[in-house]
């Protein structure tokens, strides 16, 4: 669907940005714009204690992480994070190391998790004097199509209050208003549903591996991911719409035992505590464009991918740069082009996004049909045998682009 042409306006009496939501996208938009000397104020509406504990994603990608070393917001990233060149596929108990890092010129993963980039994000935009509301709620917008939009919100000590401005940037998440304030009709919304369903598990375990491992077993996926020396994060396939309550602790660690074991090797995993247990439908939504008049939508508000791959929170921030650039030159330069083209440049990586994801999901995911499961298999061979299939997955993965 395409939309109207942005006109060129600056209205004095409005603010140029609200940004609504304080994850990774909203937090990297404020602080560009804070250096693009471009005034903006962000609506979140959880505590800070709740954003800067909020264990989500965990992998940035090499394009990510010098994208914030570009704008100086990398410093206790680069100090504390590990970095990681490779990962395993564990078939049927035989482990196939894949170095994605010599196959791509040396790019690495970081592995930082997202509740440490949002504490770095806001405590430089604070530093730098940056305005944000927590705790607001019943946020709302109005006349999007106008040249000044608005909104209102209830603040922490219950005022009601309101805002001109020239954009809103709707950084909310999935569940957020921004998206859903879009009248029906007025975007495209693609959903797929994959048929898979992950138990998430999150446990206060040392990492019993250097590398994620993907594991296939004739039971299903499992995943190591890893977090940080003392978290790891685990994954389980289980039939869609499953119940957690299936899934006592000690379940959770004989079936990562099993699904995980290695053949004709003294390999253990370490248990630990379980922190968080939740049930994951895999799918993933896109929006088109990612705009709505003066509304632009980023990150997970605009579209949702499976975890497979990593490359949520990338998405986020590289929609950030896009939008934070575009704002920077309307105002500094009178330019339109970069608002525009803003949904047309990240949906381009958002869908090459999207079919790695489902690319991958495909490949160690048992599949309930025989002939599909069997292509997996044959796919996984392919990448594990031939380099160039190799090379092509590494490049994507660490996102070297
Ligand atoms: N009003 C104000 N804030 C809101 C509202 C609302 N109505 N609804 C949600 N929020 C806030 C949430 O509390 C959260 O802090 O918006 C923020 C959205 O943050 P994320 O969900 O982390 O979304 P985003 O910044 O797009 O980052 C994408 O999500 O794909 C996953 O983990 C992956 O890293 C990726 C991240």
């Amino acid at each position: 669907m395409r939309q109207a042409h942005l006109e060129w306006t600056i209205q004095s009496t409005a603010l140029p940005v609200v940004i609504i939501g304080a994850g990774p996208a909203g937090l990297m938009v404020a602080n560009l714009l804070q250096r693009a000397d471009v005034p903006c104020v962000v609506l979140e509406r959880g505590t800070r204690e709740y954003i800067e504990t909020r264990p989500r994603a965990g992998m940035l990608e090499d394009r990510s992480a010098r994208m914030l070393e570009r704008h100086g917001l990398a410093d206790r990233m680069l100090t504390e994070s590990d970095t990681h060149t490779a990962c395993e596929f564990r078939i049927d108990g035989k482990a196939h190391e894949l170095n994605y890092s010599e196959l791509s010129d040396g790019k690495t993963h970081f592995v930082y998790p997202q509740q440490e980039v949002v504490t770095d994000l806001l405590r430089q935009y604070l530093d730098g004097g940056g305005d944000i509301r927590f705790e607001v709620s019943d946020v709302e917008l109005q006349d999007q199509l106008e040249e000044t939009p608005s909104v209102s919100w209830t603040s922490s000590d219950g005022t009601r209050e309101q805002l001109d401005c020239s954009f809103i940037a709707g950084c909310d998440g999935f569940h957020g208003v921004t998206r859903k304030s879009i009248p029906a009709g007025a975007v495209k919304e693609f959903t797929h549903q994959h048929g898979i369903g992950w138990l998430s598990i999150l446990a206060e375990a040392p990492p019993s591996t250097e590398k994620v491992i993907y594991a296939l077993h004739a039971d299903g996926f499992a995943g190591h991911m890893l977090r940080s020396s003392t978290v790891s994060r685990f994954y389980l396939q289980v039939p869609v719409g499953e119940d957690v309550d299936n899934w006592p602790d000690e379940k959770v660690w004989s079936e990562l035992h099993k699904r995980l074991a290695l053949r004709d090797s003294d390999w253990t995993l370490t248990e630990g505590k379980i922190i968080e247990k939740r049930v994951l439908d895999m799918r993933s939504h896109v929006v088109e464009p990612m705009r709505y008049g003066r509304l632009y939508l980023l990150g997970d508000a605009a579209h949702i991918i499976t975890p497979m791959g990593g490359k949520g929170m990338n998405l986020a921030l590289n929609d950030a740069e896009v939008f934070a650039d575009a704002i920077a030159s309307y105002y500094h330069h009178k330019s339109t082009t970069g608002l525009d083209d803003y949904s047309a440049v990240c949906l381009r990586r958002v869908w090459r996004a999207q079919e790695f994801s489902q690319w991958m999901v495909d490949l160690v995911h048992r599949n309930e049909q025989p002939f599909l499961s069997r292509l997996g298999h044959a796919r996984l061979q392919h990448l594990i045998q031939s380099r160039e299939a190799a090379a092509s997955f590494a490049h994507m993965y660490v996102g070297a682009n």
